[in-house]
């Protein structure tokens, strides 16, 4: 019977050629122990080596060993030990037909081992999808250890399509798949894994209490640091911006940096990069400086960020990739961005989540990394507009509070405070600058805005206030109101030569 040769240095173990000690074929006798005779595993080599494979070769996988990789699997744990799982094996080509016509995950593995659970028991807590993962991880770990190789699937193409290809009764809903099979390709690294550090914390998250509070008053630098790295890093950089704001950019930038629309090309022979350079400071999810670097091809974009995985995932937004620099804390490592060398430097709706200080601190920064010449570029919510308002209609029915970084409305990114206008012109002139340009949008709120803040209000209440917005928008059109009241406030100051 063909079982696995020996673990190679990444502890993954060849395609097996045959193996004389594999005998899962006995009877589970209910022990804790496998079926049978299998091959010896070091723990630490079968967890560490484990990789998804989803190539195979197209060889039939022996039904002791399936048999024994469900075994180890209903070997997990499950909530109440109620093992309210059924899983069904497909072998049959035909019935794995049926299932790559449904999704083609389905299409890569000769068995497809379909993991279902109780339907309905203990929803709430997600037990039921506990318990089916803790199966299917053990019976990963346990297939590697056989010298197979599996993927978990979750794009089934509709869990119940797959219960019914497969006849599993109605009380059971499929969980996922484990595609199963022997490894075409050993893969000799799998996909790094975010270190330890980042991930873990003792006794309470970052070691002390994240304010709820949008005030930039009450995070501390290093607090804010931790929580937007966790942030973006698991899942914030998928947000999409609204359109109404991706319009009041697009505005601004024809407005304030009309230069750079289109790539230059190098003059004949030169090799040199004839694009100028920007620089984007605290890009957080990166969503707005791809944005930016897509509607100004003519520059290529840097970053500067609080800590290098964040600075190094917007620099990789950005095509080429830009380098990732660091601010407020540089180190050997993560150095700050060069002094003299941008043509622009850029900072979009993140002054509103820094202390007072470090505002201060920022721009005058930004203003050294600016080439003489050169222009600094801020967006900022003005807190003389309407901006109030769509926070209280945010925050109406229990729904988020507080926190939101406009052009990243997840609303738990940390804190942020409108600024006044006077306050950022005060900052600019302090770092030695002169405002060469403004450009404000938005003074009342656009139709889609108010459509979307006001989806769950009483068609009464809804009525009231689109009937308000669109007075103000009228008020708009009257000459300078959208460049004082705007929502949305730009800036352009130049370095002196
Ligand atoms: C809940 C879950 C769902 C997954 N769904 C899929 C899937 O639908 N298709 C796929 O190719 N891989 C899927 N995977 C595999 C992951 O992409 C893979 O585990 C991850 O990239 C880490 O790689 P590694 O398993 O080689 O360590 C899934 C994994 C888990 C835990």
């Amino acid at each position: 019977m063909p079982g696995p040769s020996p673990p190679d240095e990444n502890g993954i173990p060849d395609a097996p050629s045959g193996s004389p000690t594999f005998d899962a074929s006995a009877a589970d006798d209910g022990t804790h122990r496998p079926m049978g005779t299998v091959p010896a595993a070091d723990f630490w080599d079968v967890l560490y080596g484990r990789r998804s494979i989803r190539k195979f070769l197209p060889d039939e996988v022996e039904r002791p060993k399936i048999d024994q990789v469900m075994h180890a699997g209903i070997w997990a744990p499950s909530s109440c030990n109620y093992q309210m799982w059924d899983l069904v094996a497909v072998t049959d080509p035909e019935v794995n037909g049926t299932l790559a016509k449904l999704s083609t995950q389905m299409a890569n593995a000769p068995v497809n081992i379909i993991v279902s659970y109780g339907r309905e028991f203990s929803e709430e807590a997600w037990a039921n999808i506990q318990s089916a993962s803790a199966l299917i991880q053990n019976m990963g770990l346990a297939a590697h250890a056989l010298g197979l190789g599996t993927f978990w699937i979750t794009q089934t193409g509709g869990a119940e399509r797959v219960r019914e290809a497969v006849g599993l009764p109605y009380d059971r809903v499929v969980i996922a798949v484990l595609a199963l099979g022997y490894p075409k390709v050993q893969p000799k690294r799998g996909p790094k894994r975010r270190p330890l550090d980042q991930v873990t914390h003792y006794n309470h998250y970052a070691g002390r209490p994240i304010p709820s509070s949008p005030s930039p008053a009450d995070w501390e630098p290093d607090l804010l640091t931790t929580y937007q790295r966790a942030r973006v890093l698991n899942g914030l950089r998928h947000n999409k911006p609204r359109a109404w704001e991706v319009r009041a950019l697009e505005e601004a930038l024809d407005a304030l940096v009309p230069d750079g629309k289109e790539r230059p090309q190098p003059p004949e022979g030169s090799t040199e990069d004839p694009r100028g350079r920007w620089l984007d400071v605290l890009p957080c999810t990166g969503i707005v400086t791809a944005k930016v670097s897509l509607l100004r091809k003519g520059f290529r974009f840097d970053v500067a960020e609080r800590s290098q995985e964040v600075a190094e995932f917007c620099a990789g937004r950005v095509s080429p990739r830009g380098a990732a620099f660091a601010w407020p804390e540089p180190s050997i490592e993560f150095e700050a961005p060069p002094e003299g060398h941008y043509d622009v430097v850029s900072c979009f709706f993140r002054l509103e989540g820094l202390r007072e200080s470090d505002r201060a601190a920022l721009v005058a920064e930004m203003t050294r990394w600016v080439k003489p010449g050169g222009r600094l570029l801020i967006a900022y919510v003005s807190s003389r507009s309407y901006h109030g308002l769509t926070e209280k209609l945010r925050a109406r029915r229990g729904g988020p509070k507080g926190v939101e970084y406009v052009l990243s409305p997840d609303p738990n990114i940390g804190p942020f405070a409108p600024l006044r206008p006077g306050d950022v012109t005060g900052l600019v002139k302090g770092a030695g600058l002169e405002i060469t340009d403004r450009f404000g949008s938005q003074a009342a709120p656009p139709p889609e805005e108010l459509e979307f803040r006001t989806r769950n209000m009483s068609s009464a209440s809804g009525k009231v206030l689109r009937g308000i917005a669109a007075a103000a928008r009228a008020f708009e059109k009257l000459p300078g109101a959208t460049s004082r009241r705007g929502r949305f406030q730009f800036l352009v100051a130049r370095r002196p030569k």
